[in-house]
């Protein structure tokens, strides 16, 4: 499909080889590169810093897509927009004044993403639909790579979806964990166009290009 947009999450690529295995995804036509920064407060795991933002702006120039998983993100926006971020997405849960902390990613140029959580319902982001540019839902529990897509997410998809028709907004909706060529058609129906996927392409049992593809051509 062509109206989809591949992020490609470095969580699960071998970062002793990180410029080769970013190079292989670029060349088998990903469109995004993801970049999960956890906090170990937010989620349990720790991660990466603006540092691996500005090594990945070094090494491609594919647009770079930051999922802050960190408590008081307004805190390190700037911070990840200067190392090179284009699009830096922040979670609704636990951030009384989300709605500045959007604004200020788009007032420092990048485009802004609201994050939703399993367990976080479609209303809460219903007033921040004029400050975002996508609104990123949750399709696994944050903090690792690697597990289940969860279907009760897929009616929350929808629900955001017929949100953004009524509001009107053109934001996209993303969908991050689980995604692989069984679930992204899944996610694609109920009305998702940008895929996050770590497992689904750097895992892939034949290697990076055969993963990518497998996931552009899931949708019939
Ligand atoms: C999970 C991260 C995801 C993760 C996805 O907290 O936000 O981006 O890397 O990994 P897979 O595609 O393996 O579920
Ligand atoms: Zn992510």
């Amino acid at each position: 499909m062509d109206d989809i947009i591949l992020s490609a999450s470095i969580l699960s690529a071998d970062f002793a080889h990180l410029a080769d295995e970013i190079a292989q995804a670029e060349a088998a036509g990903v469109d995004w590169l993801h970049i999960d920064v956890m906090d170990g407060h937010f989620v349990p795991n720790i991660t990466m810093g603006p540092f691996i933002v500005e090594t990945c702006r070094r090494i491609s120039s594919l647009p770079l897509d930051v999922h802050l998983m960190i408590e008081k993100p307004e805190r390190y926006v700037e911070a990840f927009i200067r190392a090179g971020a284009n699009y830096v997405s922040v979670h609704v849960e636990g951030n009384p004044n989300i709605h500045r902390t959007l604004q200020t990613i788009r007032s420092l140029g990048a485009k802004a993403g609201i994050v939703l959580n399993p367990g976080t319902p479609a209303c809460a982001i219903s007033a921040l639909l004029p400050v975002v540019d996508f609104i990123l839902v949750m399709t696994v529990n944050p903090g690792y790579s690697g597990q289940s897509f969860l279907a009760e997410s897929v009616p929350k998809i929808s629900e955001i979806k017929a949100m953004l028709e009524r509001h009107p907004s053109s934001a996209l909706i993303q969908v991050d964990g689980g995604i692989n060529a069984a679930t992204l058609p899944i996610a694609y129906q109920a009305g998702a166009r940008i895929f996050v996927a770590a497992t689904a392409i750097f895992n892939h049992p034949q290697g990076i290009q055969a993963g990518v593809k497998s996931l552009r051509t899931a949708v019939k």
